[in-house]
């Protein structure tokens, strides 16, 4: 590929995303905004979290891959992008939290708490995650399938899943531990929330057994290295270019790749997990080009 070609496409693959935000965005208020009862103290803490610049990448996901699938957007993966990134919002606001990581700065704002207090932010966090399943219960036009997301959001986000890692990754720090450990809190932290998206946009496609088993063999590979590139990041990128604070997870004695393998094995485990992730996408033939794009965006990003 020329360096031409590459910077084209990756103009082109900025542009999708781009236009995915916006429609996750625009959903996100929406869905809010349906729910007058909530009142304005959690509203307003809600919003706030929801309205910080997020990447909004486990959004598009949802979006593209009911694409690849499908060839178009249907309404239902709009609603379970919102899900998600409802979901993924509320994760960052309690990870943020004194008790969990401790970080005032969150997308290049106070978090929540800070711009809140405490109780506030635990209960916004509450609200969006609680909210996350309440409109794919609603919202979603097709029964069979909303119990399909809702299953497979509750799964990624719960115990046996991001929470799980949560939990493991604060028992773990200042303590030695293995890469098998790593490994495990990594894929359940973060790598299951972005196979849950792939998946959800797939249900929503209609997609079979057979592809939604590609989606999340695909967003288990892009969730692994997305976590390793952000261990790489907290250690090399600057805390106003990363929106939240960097080098905190040394100074936290968190079990990182970086921490563990070095700066140079992450990065090369990190191309490694790209490449696998491209090879399940083989299936899926030219439809898919999209999710090779957005591979190869995650593994260059910085921020
Ligand atoms: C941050 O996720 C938390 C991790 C799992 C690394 P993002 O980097 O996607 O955060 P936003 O949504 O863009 O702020
Ligand atoms: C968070 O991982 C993963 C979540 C499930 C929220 P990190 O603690 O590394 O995320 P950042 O670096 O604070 O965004
Ligand atoms: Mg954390
Ligand atoms: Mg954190
Ligand atoms: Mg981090």
């Amino acid at each position: 590929m020329t360096a031409q070609h590459d910077g084209t496409c990756r103009a082109d693959f900025a542009t999708s995303l781009a236009e995915k935000a916006q429609i996750v965005n625009a959903t996100l208020e929406e869905m809010i905004a349906k729910r007058p009862e909530i009142r304005n103290t959690i509203r307003d803490a809600m919003l706030y979290a929801i309205r910080t610049p997020g990447k909004r990448v486990r959004g598009g996901l949802v979006l593209w891959c009911c694409q690849v699938i499908c060839g178009r957007i249907r309404p239902d993966a709009k609603i379970a992008a919102a899900a998600v990134e409802m979901v993924h919002t509320y994760s960052l606001v309690h990870d943020d939290l004194p008790a969990m990581d401790n970080d005032d700065m969150r997308r290049g704002q106070p978090s929540c708490h800070k711009a809140f207090d405490e109780a506030t932010a635990i209960l916004a966090g509450d609200g969006l995650l609680t909210l996350a399943f309440e409109i794919l219960a609603r919202e979603v036009s097709d029964s069979p399938a909303a119990t399909k997301l809702i299953r497979t959001l509750a799964e990624a986000a719960g115990p046996a899943g991001m929470i799980a890692g949560q939990m493991t990754d604060l028992e773990s720090e200042n303590l030695p531990g293995s890469l098998t450990v790593l490994q495990q809190i990594h894929v359940n932290k973060t790598a299951e929330m972005f196979a849950a998206a792939a998946a959800m946009g797939g249900i929503c496609a209609g997609a079979d057994d057979e592809q939604i088993g590609g989606l999340v063999k695909y967003g288990l590979k892009i969730g692994l290295g997305f976590q390793v590139a952000d261990d790489i990041l907290d250690v090399s990128g600057t805390s106003e270019h990363l929106g939240k604070t960097a080098g905190k997870d040394a100074k936290q004695g968190k079990i990182t790749y970086p921490g563990v393998l070095g700066m140079e094995e992450s990065r090369r485990i990190a191309e490694q997990l790209t490449a696998e992730a491209i090879e399940t996408l083989e299936p899926f033939g030219a439809a898919a080009e999209v999710l090779r794009q957005l591979a190869g965006a995650l593994l260059d990003r910085t921020r």
